[in-house]
Order: C-alpha cells, then structure tokens, then sequence
C-alpha cells in the first residue's frame, strides 16, 4: 500500500515537473515565485540512521480515526507549546533550523511532563549555533540539530540566551557574568537530550499521527514572498517544485469550509501571521510549498527531563 502510494506521488510529481516545463504556464503557474527568504535551511551532506526504539504512531493508530482537528495550543482547554519566538533579532539569522528543532523538543518537553509546568524549559537554540550542532546562523539541518541533542544534549534559555550570533564559545555550554564584568560556569544545570529521531514525510496522515501521539515536527517549507506577506487565514500558492528555504514546526491541524489545514508555528516574532502562526492547506504539496515532503520528529529523553 505504501509503494503504491509512493510510486503515485512520484508519478504526479513527474507530470507536474513535466508539463510545467514543457508546456505554456497559463494562469496557474507563477513560474518562479520571488523569495526575497535568503536560505536558513542547508541541509547536512552526513544522511543519519534513524534512531527508532519503539513503535511508530503511523504504524499502532488507525489513520482513518484521527480528530478531524487538533491544535497543540488548545487540546481541551489546554495550551501546550512553550513561547513565541523570533529569529531575526538582535540582528538578522538564519537559525529557522534551529528555532523549529528546539521549539518542537521543548513542546514535546511540556506533553511528556503532562502540561504546561511552570517554570518551562525552553531548549536554547544559541547552543546549537555556538556548537555547530546543526549549523549556525547561515543555516543548517534540523535533523543534524538532533543529532547533536542526541549525543551532547542541549541547555536551556537560562544557560545560553539567544544572540543571533555566530563565533560564540562552544564551551562552558552554561554561563553567567558577576557584577565585576566576569563570567564563570555553571556545572550544575539542566541539559536536555533527545532519545529517538525519525523522519516524518510525506504522507499527510503519518504526519498527523506523529503530532497527534507525541507532539509537533520540524519540517522544511519554501517560504516564499507571499509567505512572507502572510497575514492570516489559510495559505495556498501553487508552486510546482517548491525549494525548501525555511524550516518550521507543525503543531496541529484543522477543517474550515471544507478545507483542511496544518497549523504551523513560525520563528518571525507573534507579530507575523496569526500571533506567530500560520495556517496552510494541507494534502497537496503544490500549494502548500512543500512542507509535508521532509519532516522530521524527535523525542525527549525522560530521564533528562528535570522533575518538579
Ligand atoms: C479551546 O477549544 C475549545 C473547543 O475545543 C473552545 O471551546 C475554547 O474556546 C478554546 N479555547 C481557546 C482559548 O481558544
Ligand atoms: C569577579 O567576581 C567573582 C564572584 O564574586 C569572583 O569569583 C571573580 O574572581 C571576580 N573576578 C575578578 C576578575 O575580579
Ligand atoms: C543541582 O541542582 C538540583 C536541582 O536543580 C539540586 O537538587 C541539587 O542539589 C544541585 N546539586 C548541587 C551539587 O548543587
């Protein structure tokens, strides 16, 4: 059923590369849409290897008897995702990689803890970039970003504030300064690894079940001009062969009308979008630049999770 599935995505894929390029572009076809995004996505040359330990949610949930929607900001009253943030400033960075791999881990962090204890633990996207775990502020890989949570683990906001900056120290990976102008290491503080890594694509519904079993994914996406116009509602731009440029989190879905949505969780400050959000139409990657084609999952370590 899988390679069937596969086999027609390629095929649809193919014709639509096809005819775009053979034929006359009509009214549908804005050809090259303008991305004034510079590139936050360099994607590793290093493939890793899963790290799967234990059952799949695509593989143990019935797909057909997922919620019509689910929202990782409201399930029954309950809002679980950790804060809003923005990449760009103090000055312009392309850590969307990082962003969305931290942001994922840390609203994972509040769902495996069973909501949303105060104080929450938001894992600092400053130390991957000081480390080069995943890249910098030039780019990188949120799947690289979890390979080094994986092995090193990562701190939290406290320990490494965000700077949007590179050629900061690696090490000590927590730090404060004294009122005489020096700094000095904190040995002890939290240090957050991640346990299984996976990747998640392209099927709507094994995303969905990812989400809906252990919280939101990064995935990469074109953020193309109109993107970045976005103001609200539900998103669509045909894009024949979208050129993944950002990465975001995925940390829901919806109905409305009659069209269905992922619920997304962008890096540009609340100010963008719907408080932060965006919503995009979901199940055709030709209008929803291609965020459903590389996604990828982690899970925290419970064992490094502080407890209360
Ligand atoms: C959360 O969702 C419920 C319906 O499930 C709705 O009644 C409620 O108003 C929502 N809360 C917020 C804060 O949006
Ligand atoms: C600054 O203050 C800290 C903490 O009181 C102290 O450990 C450190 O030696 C001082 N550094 C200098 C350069 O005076
Ligand atoms: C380290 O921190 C934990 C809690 O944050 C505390 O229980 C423990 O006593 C601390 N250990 C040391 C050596 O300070």
């Amino acid at each position: 059923m899988r390679i069937i599935l596969y086999i027609a995505l390629f095929i649809t894929l193919a014709i639509a590369l096809v005819s775009g390029n053979a034929h006359q572009p009509k009214i549908l076809r804005p050809d090259t849409p303008e991305r004034k995004h510079k590139t936050c996505y360099k994607k590793s040359s290093i493939e890793y290897a899963d790290r799967i330990k234990s059952p799949l949610p695509r593989d143990y949930l019935d797909l057909d008897a997922l919620p019509q929607s689910y929202d990782w900001r409201n399930v029954s009253g309950v809002n679980y995702l950790t804060m809003n943030r923005n990449q760009h400033i103090p000055q312009y960075c392309g850590g969307c990689w990082s962003f969305a791999s931290t942001s994922a881990i840390s609203d994972r962090i509040n769902i495996v803890r069973g909501g949303p204890i105060f104080p929450q633990i938001n894992a600092s996207p400053q130390h991957l970039i000081n480390c080069d775990g995943g890249g910098t502020c030039d780019g990188g890989d949120p799947r690289a970003a979890y390979e080094f949570m994986a092995e090193k683990g990562i701190v939290d906001e406290t320990c490494q504030p965000y700077q949007a900056e590179n050629g900061l120290a690696c090490t000590p990976a927590c730090k404060t300064c004294d009122p005489n102008g020096s700094c000095h290491t904190i040995t002890n503080y939290t240090n957050i690894f991640v346990d299984e890594v996976g990747k998640i694509a392209p099927f709507a519904k094994d995303i969905m079940a990812e989400v809906y079993a252990r919280g939101p994914v990064a995935c990469s996406i074109d953020a193309t001009s109109q993107l970045e116009a976005y103001t609200g509602g539900i998103f669509k731009e045909f894009v024949a062969a979208p050129i993944p440029n950002h990465i975001v989190s995925i940390v829901g879905w919806g109905v409305e009308n009659d069209v269905s949505y992922w619920i997304v969780r962008n890096s540009w400050g609340s100010y963008f979008g719907e408080s932060g959000f965006f919503r995009i139409v979901q199940g055709n990657f030709y209008d929803n630049l291609g965020i459903e084609l590389d996604c990828v999952w982690a899970t925290p370590k419970v064992s490094s999770i502080p407890s209360l």
